[in-house]
């Protein structure tokens, strides 16, 4: 069968499954709810990306904004607590690893490259997250694949910070929205760039889903990104918040 599911060398199922430490003291903290301050400090220590690929748009979402987000979809939204999460582009895990200290039941990271993946597993080994799974897979294919097929509705809630498609790979956020809301059968939270807003609204009509812009950002990619040729490159991005109809 024709399939574009990358298996991690260490998996013994289909997806890599990362065996992880049993954590204690961040779940004990996650029972009550997290300041977002406290949050923000504990995602301070997630490594980011050792050579970030500019292809594949490798920026890690700032502490700052990740704490940000998670916080407002916990506490906005009620989509974290006891949810089944899928983190679409996981990268090293900061979003992946905020949901889970926030309570998230069970959390799928999904992710092109294998060497973010193991940063991302090295994270996880780190924080001693149990409840986080990692799968190495093309986002593309989970808008097609039959073989990704059973993934479809099997999450509560989506989180992402999609590449926007800057690097020749114009549409690829798109991409990774629709794959979002295949995956989800709640919500799909995402980061896009302001100049897209338009589009973006006019998509979510014609596919049928309920979406708010919960807030605008600066997203400064030249901190981001350390190679960056540009002094400065901030850039003005969406957080969104798409909902199946009920
Ligand atoms: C903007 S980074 C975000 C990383 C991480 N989620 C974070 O918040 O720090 C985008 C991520 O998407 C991944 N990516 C890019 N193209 C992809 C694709 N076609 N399928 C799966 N992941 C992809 C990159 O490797 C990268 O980790």
């Amino acid at each position: 069968m024709n399939t574009s599911l990358y298996c991690h060398p260490h998996s013994t199922v289909n997806f890599m499954l990362v065996p992880r430490l049993r954590y204690s003291i961040i779940m004990a903290a996650a029972r009550k709810p997290m300041r977002l301050k406290e949050l923000e400090g504990y995602l301070q220590d997630v490594e980011v990306f050792e050579n970030p690929k500019v292809k594949l748009e490798q920026y890690p979402t700032t502490p700052h904004i990740a704490a940000c987000m998670l916080h407002t979809i916990t506490s906005t939204y009620d989509d974290l607590v006891d949810k089944t999460v899928a983190d679409l582009g996981v990268g090293c895990g900061v979003l992946s690893v905020g949901a889970s200290m926030l309570g998230s039941g069970y959390v799928l990271g999904i992710d092109i490259d294998e060497d973010a993946l193991a940063t991302c597993s090295a994270n996880l080994d780190e924080f001693e997250m149990t409840n986080i799974d990692l799968l190495e897979c093309d986002v593309k294919s989970l808008a097609s694949s039959e073989v990704v097929n059973r993934l479809h509705g099997k999450f509560d809630t989506v989180i992402m910070n999609p590449p926007f498609g800057t690097k020749h790979n114009q549409g690829i956020d798109m991409v990774f929205l629709q794959a979002g809301l295949k995956l989800s059968t709640n919500s799909v939270y995402s980061l896009h760039k302001t100049s897209t807003r338009e589009h973006i609204l006019k998509k979510a009509s014609d596919w049928g889903v309920d979406v708010t812009v919960i807030a605008q950002l600066r997203y400064d990619l030249a901190n981001t990104l350390k190679f960056h040729k540009k002094k400065a490159v901030d850039i003005e991005v969406d957080f969104y918040r798409f909902s199946h109809k009920r």
